[in-house]
């Protein structure tokens, strides 16, 4: 248990603006508070969202700014109040030494008369705060995973399974619920066939948690086939459609589609293809986000199939607790591969150029010994 009082400056890898290399250097944390946990950081998953902050990609980034949203650590500080908020029953379980997770999301306003926070919708909330990129309530910012430590409210942590091992839990924590959450809500399960569009670090999650889910069929869709072999025989699709290379795509697999999932990040996507494949009244869900507007669409395109295009933002705090409980009852694990924190640009770069299989996760040496696994 830490007794000496809450540091004022961390360490951690920052960026200080969009084109330079992070370096390691100290930065600001929020104040730590009453309702705050915080943790030794032991592994961060890099996302395709941090690639897109870093760079402005979505307009311009506070910097300096310290990205990582997959966040696996060990708790070493509890705020007084946090075993007796209302607001937050679960964090009540919280001990110092326990292994913990933190995802996208570091805060919400939680009021009653917030329509989003009394559904339990909190990725919903107007206030939410990022766990990078943020600013608090009380206007500090928030500050991510790429980091010796992490801190911030309680009501974001989450407690890792025991079955979990630490590195593979990491992804799971945005990756895992961003892919979990429409695909539970939107009936991923027995009878049903789910598309995944683009297989890389959400993408191949998909898979996972639909198979997981007990969708009937699961459809790997990527641009070329040198992820066929990993989908099918690795991940479990039951089948793969490579659009760059299959002639006519569209047309051959036209309604055969219940559930789209599109974790397309990137420009030019062929939407109107896409929406070819859904059976009538299918969904089309994206959750990847391109820098720029998706392509335009005929409106026969929906009209003809009664189908729908919507978007889901990564999963309340309740979808995380039941996305854990699902991944280790079914052992649902992302295929990683582990970096040394130190090796943090490299990785990204490798990352930018589309060469994690597929997820990078960050290890920091220091907090590695005490970690499960
Ligand atoms: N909605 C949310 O809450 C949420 C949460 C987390 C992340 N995201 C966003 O989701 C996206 C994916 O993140 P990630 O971590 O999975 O990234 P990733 O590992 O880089 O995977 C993205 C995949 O998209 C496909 N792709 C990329 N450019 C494309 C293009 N121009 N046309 C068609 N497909 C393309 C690729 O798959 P193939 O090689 O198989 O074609 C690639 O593997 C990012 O934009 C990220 O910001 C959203
Ligand atoms: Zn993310
Ligand atoms: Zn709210």
């Amino acid at each position: 248990m830490t007794t000496s009082p809450p540091a004022k400056t961390f360490t951690g890898w920052v960026a200080h603006d969009a084109t330079n290399p992070l370096t390691y250097t100290s930065f600001t944390p929020k104040p730590f508070t009453p309702t705050d946990i915080e943790i030794r950081v032991t592994h961060c998953g890099i996302c395709g969202t941090d690639v897109h902050t870093l760079r402005s990609g979505w307009g311009p980034t506070n910097y300096p700014c310290v990205v990582g949203h997959e966040i696996i650590g060990i708790v070493e500080r509890i705020g007084t109040e946090v075993p007796t908020l209302r607001t937050s029953p679960a964090s009540a379980s919280i001990r110092v030494g326990d292994q913990v997770g933190i995802g996208a999301q570091s805060g919400a306003c939680l009021r009653p008369e917030c329509e989003a926070c009394a559904d339990g919708e909190e990725s919903y909330c107007t206030r939410m705060t990022g766990t990078y990129n943020g600013r608090y309530p009380d206007k500090s910012k928030s500050y991510g995973g790429f980091a010796a430590r992490w801190r911030g409210p309680a009501h974001f942590v989450f407690k890792i399974p025991d079955a979990l091992p630490s590195a593979e839990a990491a992804p799971l924590l945005c990756g895992g619920v961003t892919v979990f959450a429409p695909l539970r809500k939107y009936g991923a399960g027995p009878g049903k066939t789910v598309g995944i569009i683009g297989i890389g670090g959400l993408g191949h999650l998909g898979v996972l948690f639909a198979k997981a889910l007990g969708a009937e069929r699961v459809v790997a869709i990527s641009r070329s086939s040198s992820k066929k072999a990993d989908a099918v025989e690795g991940l479990g699709a039951d089948a793969f459609i490579a659009t760059g290379e299959e002639e006519g795509w569209a047309k051959t697999h036209s309604r055969s589609i219940d559930i789209l999932l599109s974790t397309v990040s990137g420009p030019g996507m062929p939407l109107g293809q896409y929406l070819r494949l859904l059976k009538r009244d299918g969904v089309f869900v994206q959750v990847g986000a391109p820098e720029d507007a998706l392509p335009p669409l005929m409106a026969f395109s929906l009209i003809q199939k009664s189908v729908k295009v919507t978007g889901s933002n990564i999963g309340s705090p309740e979808d995380i607790r039941q996305m854990l409980a699902l991944a280790a009852e079914k052992r649902v694990l992302p295929w990683i591969q582990k970096r040394p924190m130190e090796d943090v640009n490299a990785a990204l770069k490798d990352m930018h150029d589309g060469k994690a299989r597929y997820r990078y996760v960050l290890e920091n040496k220091d907090g590695e010994a005490q970690a499960k696994l």
